[in-house]
């Protein structure tokens, strides 16, 4: 392995450092599980990513800065969810008490249609909405990005230098990340006709150099020329020459037309906590006030964590929410969704009436609710120390996207198509279902169950949470608020805790391998059927403890890694 002062000469150059900022050596790193820090902390699923974000905050950059820089190298360095080619959302409070919330969800495509996926038998062929060129929305990435710059402290050209540089001169893979890369071949080298990075004849191994330059090259141009260097010229007519190659719908036009959008943070409290949190085209926000109402007033802390009243009780919660995002979620801009009623106390209250704490609850018998007018992805949280927090969901949907790489510019596309609902109540990669709420429409964001979460004490930032992981990121973040609200588990275990997951349709609770068995047979005698599954989300989550410190912790499932000073 050899040891490169990547950043030195960018250090040397920038202007406005608080601390020199700690250089980054892209092939000896560590994954830190847990920091303490007085000033400012960054986790994020990779490292190198994290490692980043702590250089901006050094130099002067505030949580903003920090969650720009990380999210570029997030798509140099963790290629199966980080990306330029994706959209993602983040939810912020900022020192001056303004909540700020910037979707940059990707869009379909102007040619899209309500049964793009639907064969001439009249089946659903999710095939198409899940691998290969048309089941790729309109990127937002890089779109959010400069949306959220007007908050950040530092230039583009000094966020995305890591992200360069870790492109170009290349960065040792994880062990983590060959196993994927190899598991993914084949599937790259069927959807690809272009050379790309990720394919190579022989096995990728742990320590092996990862060199991107064809991504390094559209950073450059994004840092030359701006969301320009993206949407437009070269960079968007490779897009368009990769859609032309593969049958896509994405457009010159498509492109030049993206923009990402700043809409009012979900708002709302929970007991003496103020949660804010994204909302639609997420579903995570509302889906999130939705089940902290329900069973904030039941007495869960005293119930105790992992018993089986506690869990019976999420799970219930958690059944009605799915059913609701089911039959009432979808893009605020192309469908009226009655948020203020699926969320008010009355409609959280009636939702509870047929709930029975010593018997299992029926998807049958348990739909939507009545009202009267629809994994990868990855998660990084931030805090400074001027009291900025910022929490980042980003996605490509499956692992590499559509894994279509965008020829000569060296980026995954998104797969995210397939968040929309293709017909109703045919399951998506994730087995949500949906209604014509979430069906396919030209320009329509597809709905998300992205929740990045800030969680606010005495109007202070408290929490910074979220986490990849497809229709369970909303059960996750749930679980883990509690944990650390109800059940006051440290950090580190409210993170690493075994999850549960209930998303109403079809009717199971999914568990981690490692649960305990104790509260799952109490919940078996119930009537619940619940199946093992292999590890949920990947929970990425800053605290400020007793002592007025972040406590910044990366999740045991991953590469997770944790940053601070
Ligand atoms: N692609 C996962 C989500 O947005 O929910």
């Amino acid at each position: 392995m050899r040891t490169i002062p990547v950043l030195l000469a960018i250090i040397l150059a920038s202007t406005a450092y608080a601390q020199q900022p700690t250089a980054i050596n892209a092939f000896h790193y560590q994954v830190k599980k847990s920091v303490t820090a007085s000033h400012g902390a960054v986790v994020s699923a990779h490292p190198l990513a994290s490692q980043a974000g702590l250089q901006m905050l050094q130099q002067g950059g505030n949580a903003v800065d920090a969650a720009i820089a990380t999210q570029l190298a997030l798509a140099v360095v963790y290629p199966a969810a980080g990306n330029l080619g994706g959209g993602g959302f983040l939810v912020a409070h900022l020192k001056d008490g303004k909540d700020l919330a910037i979707d940059y969800r990707e869009k379909a495509p102007s040619a899209a249609s309500r049964n793009m996926y639907i064969d001439a038998s009249g089946n659903a062929n999710t095939k198409l909405s899940q691998d290969g060129h048309l089941a790729s929305g309109v990127p937002g990435t890089v779109a959010g990005i400069f949306a959220s710059l007007p908050y950040a402290k530092l230039t583009i050209q000094q966020l995305i230098a890591p992200a360069i540089t870790l492109a170009e001169k290349g960065f040792a893979i994880t062990e983590r990340e060959a196993n994927s890369l190899n598991a993914t071949q084949e599937q790259f080298s069927k959807l690809n006709t272009q050379a790309n990075a990720f394919v190579r004849k022989r096995p990728w191994k742990a320590g092996d150099t990862l060199v991107q330059k064809d991504l390094a090259a559209t950073l450059k141009r994004i840092s030359t020329n701006g969301r320009a260097g993206f949407y437009e010229g070269e960079t968007a007519a490779l897009i368009i020459a990769e859609m032309k190659r593969g049958k896509g719908l994405i457009t010159e036009a498509d492109l030049k037309a993206y923009e990402a959008k700043e809409r009012p943070a979900v708002s709302f409290f929970y007991k003496d906590y103020r949660i804010v949190t994204m909302p639609l085209p997420s579903s995570g926000g509302v889906a999130l006030q939705q089940m902290m109402g329900m069973v904030e007033k039941y007495p869960l802390a005293a119930w105790g964590f992992h018993s089986v009243s506690a869990m019976q009780l999420m799970i219930e919660a958690e059944r009605r929410a799915y059913a609701d995002r089911a039959q009432f979620l979808g893009d605020p801009d192309f469908v009226k969704v009655p948020v203020k009623q699926l969320t008010s106390a009355a409609y959280l209250r009636e939702r509870m009436k047929d709930y029975n704490p010593r018997q299992a609850g029926s998807s049958k018998l348990t739909g939507a609710g009545t009202v009267y007018e629809s994994d990868e992805t990855t998660h990084l949280s931030v805090m400074d120390t001027e009291g900025n927090a910022v929490s980042v969901t980003t996605t490509l949907n499956g692992g590499y996207g559509s894994k279509v790489v965008v020829g000569g510019a060296g980026f995954f596309l998104n797969n995210e198509m397939d968040d929309f609902s293709v017909k109703p109540g045919v399951p998506n990669m994730y087995g949500l279902v949906g209604t014509e709420a979430n069906a396919v429409a030209p320009g329509k964001r597809m709905l998300s169950s992205m929740t990045p979460t800030i969680v606010l004490k005495k109007d202070k930032p408290y929490i910074v949470a979220g986490t990849p992981g497809g229709s369970t990121i909303i059960t996750s973040v749930f679980q883990t608020l509690l944990n650390i609200l109800e059940f006051n588990l440290p950090t580190q275990q409210a993170v690493d805790a075994p999850k549960f997951h209930h998303q109403w349709l079809p009717d199971v609770v999914d568990v981690e391998e490692d649960f305990d068995e104790t509260p799952l047979q109490g919940l078996r005698q119930m009537g619940y059927k619940v199946i093992s599954r292999g590890a949920i989300g990947r929970t990425e989550v800053i605290k400020v403890n007793g002592k007025g410190q972040l406590e910044a912790v990366g999740d045991k499932r991953g590469d997770d890694s944790a940053a601070g000073y």
